[in-house]
């Protein structure tokens, strides 16, 4: 089913796809989108019919993070903000998730990442965690999550420098499971979906259950404390110069 404001989704054989869907912005997520997501969530925790959730984007990007025009406009200073709604989705899911990424994965593009279970890469993926340049810093775990996934040196590297790595980069780091070409990453990802959606339900929500339940206090405890940072950062004069920066050369002055 598509809908007009960038997220579309399908359900089959047990996998709901959520889909970035807005290409002509690089698949940025608006606040609308973030909401679109996190009902999708919520729909398939609640849908017997849905035991598999598979999160994808575009083949020539996963997704430019944030909208910084809608996110300007619409501050996410609140634990309501659709946001904080979907990654809360994201944190708490009992079912599995799985990313298929081609393109860029900017930001939360690429933190989302670290909240899912199998992680799918198509070899022109970028990753990038540009937050330092931004004048901003890790949100939603990743502070403790890449250093978990990938060891101090490589998180420090990635989240403090900013800069984007390879497909190739980020499965050695342990973020991705497998990467494979472009064109072949759609039909991995759905098989790797459809492969769990076939296995017994209540098998798979207690494996995740005892990976994950025992490590969420520690990170819901480091998320509220990178998000009030975040929520700080964000409203001082760094990230606010970053991010008009990258608006305003969208419209250069005539003067
Ligand atoms: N927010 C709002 N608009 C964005 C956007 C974002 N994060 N990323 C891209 N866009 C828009 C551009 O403004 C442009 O819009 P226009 O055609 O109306 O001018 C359009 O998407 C195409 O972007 P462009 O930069 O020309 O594409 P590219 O292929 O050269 O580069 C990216 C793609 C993703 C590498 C680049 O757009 C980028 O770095 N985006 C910003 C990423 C970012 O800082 N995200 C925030 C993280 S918190």
């Amino acid at each position: 089913m598509d809908n007009d404001i960038g997220i579309s989704t399908e359900k089959r054989d047990g996998v709901l796809t959520l889909h970035f869907d807005r290409l002509q912005k690089k698949n940025a997520i608006t606040a609308a989108m973030y909401q679109a997501m996190a009902n999708g969530l919520i729909d398939a925790e609640a849908d017997d019919a849905i035991r598999v959730v598979l999160i994808t984007g575009h083949p020539q990007v996963f997704t430019a993070g944030n909208d910084l025009e809608d996110f300007t406009r619409n501050l996410p200073l609140r634990a309501d903000s659709p946001v904080f709604q979907f990654m809360r989705q994201m944190v708490h899911a009992t079912k599995p998730i799985v990313a298929a990424v081609s393109g860029a994965a900017v930001g939360i593009g690429t933190t989302l990442l670290l909240h899912c279970d199998l992680v799918y890469a198509a070899d022109n993926a970028r990753f990038s965690l540009p937050f330092a340049q931004l004048g901003l810093c890790p949100e939603f775990g990743s502070s403790l999550l890449l250093q978990q996934t990938a060891g101090f040196q490589h998180a420090a590297e990635k989240l403090m420098l900013g800069e984007a790595f390879s497909a190739e980069e980020a499965c050695r780091m342990g973020i991705v499971n497998q990467v494979v070409s472009t064109d072949a990453l759609p039909e991995l990802a759905l098989a790797q979906a459809m492969k769990l959606a076939a296995l017994p339900a209540s098998s798979l929500r207690m494996t995740k259950h005892l990976m994950k339940a025992s490590s969420r206090p520690a990170i819901e405890a480091k998320i509220e404390e990178e998000n009030a940072a975040f929520g700080r950062l964000l409203q001082a004069h760094d990230a606010q110069k970053a991010i008009s920066t990258f608006l305003e050369r969208r419209k250069p002055s005539l003067d």
